[in-house]
């Protein structure tokens, strides 16, 4: 396995799933805090009022990734500390507490990447329409180009958006996550507003002429055909569609894909001119979030269905297939190339438990060492991937599924908030510094 020299590895999280302190230093509500209290919707009926208590325990955190050996933290910034409503008065005890964390990477060696926006939409924005009212993506520029002017000489790595398929179809369009709407036609309104949101932090970005770069995180799954039929094809296209190319093709093309026309009738009433100006403006790279693959099949009625896993399954009853990694790669290189690439996303839950003081978790160290493989057989082929970005550094609360789902390298015991490294945070410490003596696995 090789990678270039100046590859950064690095570990994930977001600002809901971990900082906790829901109620300290002026921050507002979001829409998650409304959405775990309502009934129902979140296993257990878990919220992240606490998490982590990343936002207390942070140095302890930071130490943990200076241990680990990794070159840069991906975090997001909670729009509701920065802004408790959404707009107006700016909150410089939330600023502050991502000030004391970047410095705090900073003095460590560790290279911050921030994402704007990882779900956490205020609440009073929400109460105004949320993602569905175009005004929204106004405010997130205001918001953006405040976390800029603070923070754009420190930060050299920024995301706008984590996923907005996610934020759009989950919040909107399903309701499994917050704000918990389901309808079609919002859902794509939705999307659009997000990939708006995205052009215009992105314009706010270009005019303060800052020296990082900036992108945005899609999340993409490769959706392959049940059988090799045309009409198993057919539905892999339409699935690939709903799935990878409602966002690929708005942001690196500069439309939407013609080819999914109720699609397109549904988001007409949201468009307006210029927008696309706005969303396909170049972006420094592409982040993606990678866990695994869809096989689909025709359902005869024109549409499609998702059908079972074919392989071993993760906790969260995802399949593992490293090769849909490479696979993905290699086509978003050649569709939509030559931009740099990141893994901003990898890793797997896994039931963990603490023996004797040690987690032993085999399957999360293979699944992320065959996934690296095909990262780095991805690179050899061609493909310019600047990054991987493991998720998670820590367990974390993980949305509808509450803290009942571990993604992290670090074991968390929610009731002490001790962190344990388990033994793939050990495979991946011996692995970086495996790469810094240069030695290829
Ligand atoms: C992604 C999210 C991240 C985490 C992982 C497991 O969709 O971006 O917050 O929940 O899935």
């Amino acid at each position: 396995m090789k990678f270039p020299q100046d590859f950064k590895w690095g570990v994930a999280t977001a600002s809901y799933q971990i900082e906790g302190a829901a109620h300290e230093d002026g921050r507002g509500e979001s829409i998650w805090d409304r959405f775990s209290r309502t009934p129902g919707k979140v296993l257990n009926g878990h919220t992240g009022d606490t998490a982590c208590n990343h936002y207390h325990l942070y140095k302890e955190d930071v130490a943990l990734m200076k241990e680990l050996g990794v070159d840069s933290y991906r975090f997001s910034i909670a729009w509701p500390r920065i802004y408790p409503t959404g707009k107006g008065q700016v909150n410089h005890r939330g600023l502050d507490f991502y000030k004391r964390l970047v410095e705090e990477l900073l003095s460590s060696g560790i290279e911050p990447a921030a994402t704007l926006y990882h779900w956490d939409l205020p609440q009073a924005l929400e109460d105004q329409g949320g993602w569905l009212n175009r005004d929204t993506a106004r405010h997130f520029q205001d918001y953006a180009a405040t976390v800029f002017g603070e923070l754009g000489d420190a930060v050299r790595l920024w995301i706008t958006l984590n996923e907005p398929w996610c934020s759009a179809y989950l919040g909107y369009g399903s309701g499994v996550h917050a704000p918990g709407k389901s309808d079609l036609n919002w859902y794509l309104r939705a999307a659009h507003h997000l990939l708006l949101a995205h052009g215009l932090a992105l314009q706010a970005f270009r005019g303060m002429n800052l020296p990082g770069e900036i992108g945005i995180t899609l999340n993409l799954s490769p959706q392959y055909p049940a059988a090799d039929s045309p009409g198993d094809r057919e539905a892999a296209r339409k699935a690939d569609g709903f799935q990878n190319r409602w966002y690929l093709d708005p942001l690196l093309k500069g439309f939407y894909p013609q080819d999914m026309p109720e699609f397109l009738t549904g988001v007409a009433p949201a468009i307006q001119l210029g927008d696309f100006d706005l969303i396909s403006a170049p972006l420094d790279f592409l982040g993606i979030n990678y866990y695994s693959r869809g096989i689909v099949q025709a359902d005869g009625q024109g549409g499609y269905r998702a059908l079972p896993p074919r392989g071993p399954v993760t906790h969260m009853g995802w399949e593992v297939y490293p090769r849909g990694l490479y696979d993905l790669l290699l086509r978003v290189h050649q569709d939509y190339g030559p931009l740099p690439l990141y893994i901003t996303e990898n890793g797997a839950a896994y039931p963990d438990r603490v023996e004797q003081g040690r987690v032993h978790d085999p399957e999360r160290i293979a699944y992320l060492e065959q996934h690296v493989a095909q990262a780095a057989e991805a690179i050899a082929a061609g493909v310019p991937l600047k990054g991987y970005f493991l998720w998670s550094l820590l367990d974390n609360f993980e949305w509808s599924f509450g803290y009942e789902r571990r993604f992290g390298i670090v074991y968390v015991d929610f009731a002490t908030q001790k962190r344990i490294i388990k033994d793939s945070g050990l495979w991946y410490q011996s692995f970086l510094k495996g790469l810094a003596r240069g030695q290829t696995l």
